[in-house]
């Protein structure tokens, strides 16, 4: 049974309810929702980055992007000069992706669930790292086959700002700040809604360092 008050000297932190808020008709922001996975899914973001390590990537129009990537899962998203895709194998080892931890996808789908998408099943899963200075242009997330499963988008280490836009590049943009352990999931209306991450902040995290990483869980085919 839980006790009626809080116990004040109980010698951990106080732990938060998680607290779940709405930034558009299908789209919602778990705060903390990460915190009680975090030390399963360290592990098994080593062993991603140990077999695909981060590299920086090239847009079709030639620029090299600020985040660094790698995947796991059955398809990466990659780009280059040639355009963007997905992959069945990592083009800087020509190996298939590594693939995707039980716990990342435990995790994609507990958190999908909490915002309404059951049955989520992601394919795909891209790791982006940013160093302070690092950002994401505004984009939609259009490679997929099918825009019937959400995105799935889990924030670690330095804080962020996030761009949450409309259907048009020039619609206005809700700001909403992004922490460590929080997941923002946007779907069905919402799936293709045009987003950003704006340059990340100087800064230290006491877990992760002076970074930020995401994890972006989605079906590819
Ligand atoms: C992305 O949309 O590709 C990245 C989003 C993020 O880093 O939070
Ligand atoms: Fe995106």
């Amino acid at each position: 049974m839980r006790p009626a008050t809080p116990d004040l000297f109980a010698d951990h932190e106080p732990v938060q309810p998680p607290t779940r808020e709405q930034i558009g008709e299908q789209s919602w922001v778990l705060r903390g929702f990460v915190l009680p996975w975090l030390e399963r899914l360290l592990p098994g973001l080593d062993a991603v980055l140990a077999a695909a390590p981060f590299r920086q990537m090239v847009t079709p129009g030639g620029f090299t992007m600020s985040a660094a990537l790698s995947s796991c899962g059955t398809w990466g998203w990659t780009t280059d000069r040639s355009g963007y895709r997905y992959t069945r194998q990592d083009p800087l080892s020509g190996k298939l992706w590594p693939p995707m931890p039980e716990v990342f996808l435990q995790l994609a789908q507990a958190a999908a669930q909490e915002a309404g998408f059951a049955g989520f099943v992601p394919d795909s899963c891209l790791i982006n790292r940013y160093a302070p200075g690092a950002k994401m242009s505004l984009h939609q997330d259009k490679n997929e086959t099918s825009m019937a499963a959400p995105i799935v988008s889990v924030s670690l280490g330095l804080p962020a700002v996030f761009l949450f836009g409309g259907f048009e590049r020039s619609d206005k943009c809700q700001r909403v700040s992004l922490f460590h352990g929080d997941v923002v999931i946007w779907g069905g209306v919402d799936r293709l809604r045009y987003h950003a991450i704006l340059p990340i902040q100087h800064g230290q995290h006491l877990r992760l360092g002076e970074q930020r990483i995401n994890f972006t869980f989605r079906t590819a085919r």
